[in-house]
């Protein structure tokens, strides 16, 4: 059975355990605005009309996940997290594998809850007209340094350099070859377009919102709220 062609899974691993937030439990069951990070997320991915359902990697020992309403939402499939966020995504690609289910997926981190729907669209958009598939990304800023024992080496062209986001979308079976063949050759990766790359494919990039930022440390909080209470109004 494939994914409805016009539609997508979204696979969000959410199995860290979020050391950066230094936080009493991993920083996607934090609370903002009554709602966990993690609701949040899924919230954004399954009010998308062309989000299909949600496969959400989380860890086996999470004493967490199962209070949560969306654990028991019918579009909502939880699977066993991995040492590795990779190793989570693999597991959700698995899981995909073993219902036959092949189509467009969607990978978006569960720290990620300020993802705008229009976001979404252009990710869709590009990726489908693309041979295979695309990230968002944010051109960076400031004025890149090489850095050496703590001094500058030299200034990196700013240029070409992006932030890589999430979503990160791709046809299942290709990211299930790079990501499979990349984990058991012990190549490092770090995004789901790292795994292409290796292959020698070269994905889409998609200028996002900056909004869209991955809560990390303790200090990101604040600014989650205040653009989650913004998409409110
Ligand atoms: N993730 C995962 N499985 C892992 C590690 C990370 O599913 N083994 C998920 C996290 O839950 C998060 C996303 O991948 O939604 C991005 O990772 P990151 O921001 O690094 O989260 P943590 O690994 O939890 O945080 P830290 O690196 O600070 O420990
Ligand atoms: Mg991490």
């Amino acid at each position: 059975m494939s994914i409805k062609v016009d539609q997508v899974v979204a696979i969000v691993p959410a199995a860290g355990v979020g050391s950066r937030m230094k936080a009493d439990r991993p920083k996607q069951y934090l609370i903002i605005h009554g709602k966990t990070i993690l609701e949040h997320t899924v919230a954004k991915l399954l009010s998308h009309p062309q989000v299909e359902c949600v496969v959400i990697a989380v860890d086996d020992s999470d004493p967490y996940f199962s209070d949560l309403s969306i654990s028991q939402n019918s579009r909502v499939i939880r699977v066993s997290g991995g040492k590795e966020r990779a190793d989570s995504v693999l597991s959700a690609l698995d899981f995909l594998n073993e219902q036959q289910k092949s189509g467009w997926v969607m990978v978006h981190d569960a720290a990620r809850p300020c993802l705008s729907s229009a976001d979404i669209d252009k990710l869709i958009d590009s990726a489908r007209s693309h041979p295979v598939g695309a990230i968002l990304a944010a051109p960076v800023r400031d004025t890149m340094k090489r850095g050496m024992n703590g001094m500058i080496k030299q200034t990196v062209e700013r240029a070409d350099l992006w932030h890589a986001l999430t979503p990160q979308m791709f046809r299942s079976d290709d990211l299930y070859t790079a990501l499979s063949e990349a984990l058991e050759q012990e190549v490092e990766i770090t995004d789901e377009a790292s795994a292409l790359e290796w292959k020698g494919l070269s994905p889409a990039l998609v200028i996002g919102c900056s909004d869209n930022f991955k809560i990390t440390q303790p200090e990101d909080l604040a600014l989650a709220e205040f653009y989650l209470s913004k998409n409110k109004e």
